[in-house]
């Protein structure tokens, strides 16, 4: 069996073109654009390319997206009174505080930046009462990611009710809002992490297992039930050669890139995988550009809730 492919990036594709016209009729409807701050700071590499992404697509829907950047010497205090100025911001209807922020500003800088964000313009949905109002099943914003995953699960047409799945990983931005959205949906849920015993039996039982550890290639063909749905949210980057050639063989075009560029985005699944499951979103262009064009749905939701106010 050769698993079906899922193409997030089609569908990303789809719901842009979908949300472009709603943007115009808000934006005509309203004298402005939703607007949408992206706060970034200091140096980091792999979120220097997300927030690039997030921009781009900001503009591409017709959003204002504003760039508010702090350099790495940034305090929590002026972290803390920039989330405060975008708050009572009239022309900003979402907030997103790119994550991991510099270590400098302490251990618990990013919970207290996340709470410190307006719930209403919190289009990650990672401040405490939105998250409540998740667990309790109530209308919130939801985290980007999963509800990318649940978007994609209902537009290929693939059931969730009644069904057993497996999330690997309890992060607060991927695992724990998983579980809740499927568990709404009325699917079996079970969260393995770590210190799970025997993880690959665990993931054995699952119609869908979602990945979501960062370690490249941890789920192999023992994972996966076969027919089952495999979602990847790894996005790992190899640089070394020998790793490199244990994903793809040799006169692949993804090894010739490569060679080309010294380095390779890779997921938390093995695409062996795709020889079991019954389907599978691939790494690049599965899980990442369903987690912006989500970005862009909560952030004109977050608009029209606050014009409707
Ligand atoms: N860093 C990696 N993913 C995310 C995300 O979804 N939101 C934020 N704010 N930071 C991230």
């Amino acid at each position: 069996m050769s698993a079906r492919i899922l193409d997030g990036q089609a569908l990303a594709g789809r719901l842009r073109e979908e949300i472009t016209p709603q943007v115009a009729e808000f934006a005509r409807r309203h004298g402005r654009p939703p607007g949408l701050a992206i706060v970034l700071v200091g140096q980091n590499a792999a979120s220097e390319i997300y927030v690039r992404n997030k921009l781009k697509a900001g503009r591409d829907v017709g959003f204002r997206p504003d760039l508010e950047r702090l350099p790495e010497t940034a305090s929590l205090a002026d972290l803390l009174a920039l989330v405060a100025r975008l708050n009572g911001s009239a022309v900003h209807d979402g907030i997103l505080v790119q994550s991991p922020l510099p270590k400098g500003l302490g251990g618990d800088a990013a919970s207290r930046v996340f709470d410190a964000i307006a719930p209403e313009k919190d289009v990650d949905g990672f401040t405490p009462g939105n998250v409540g109002r998740l667990v309790q099943g109530r209308p919130t914003l939801v985290p980007c990611t999963p509800l990318g995953i649940i978007e994609l699960l209902t537009r290929e047409g693939i059931p969730v009710a009644g069904r057993r799945a497996c999330i690997i990983g309890r992060s607060e931005i991927v695992g724990k809002p998983m579980a809740l959205l499927l568990l709404q949906r009325d699917a079996t849920v079970t969260i393995c992490h770590s210190k799970t015993p025997d993880l690959a039996a665990v993931c054995r039982e699952a119609d869908i297992l979602v990945a979501a550890t960062g370690r490249a290639g941890l789920v192999t063909k023992a994972f996966v039930k076969p027919g089952a749905t495999v979602v990847d949210v790894g996005m790992n980057t190899i640089t070394d050669l020998a790793v490199a050639m244990q994903w793809f063989p040799e006169g692949h075009p993804r090894l010739a890139r490569f060679h080309e560029r010294g380095s390779m985005l890779v997921g938390d699944v093995h695409p062996d995988v795709a020889d079991v499951a019954g389907a599978l979103t691939p790494v690049p262009g599965g899980v990442g550009p369903l987690t912006i064009a989500m970005l862009m749905m909560n952030t004109l939701r977050a608009a029209r809730a606050r014009a409707a106010t």
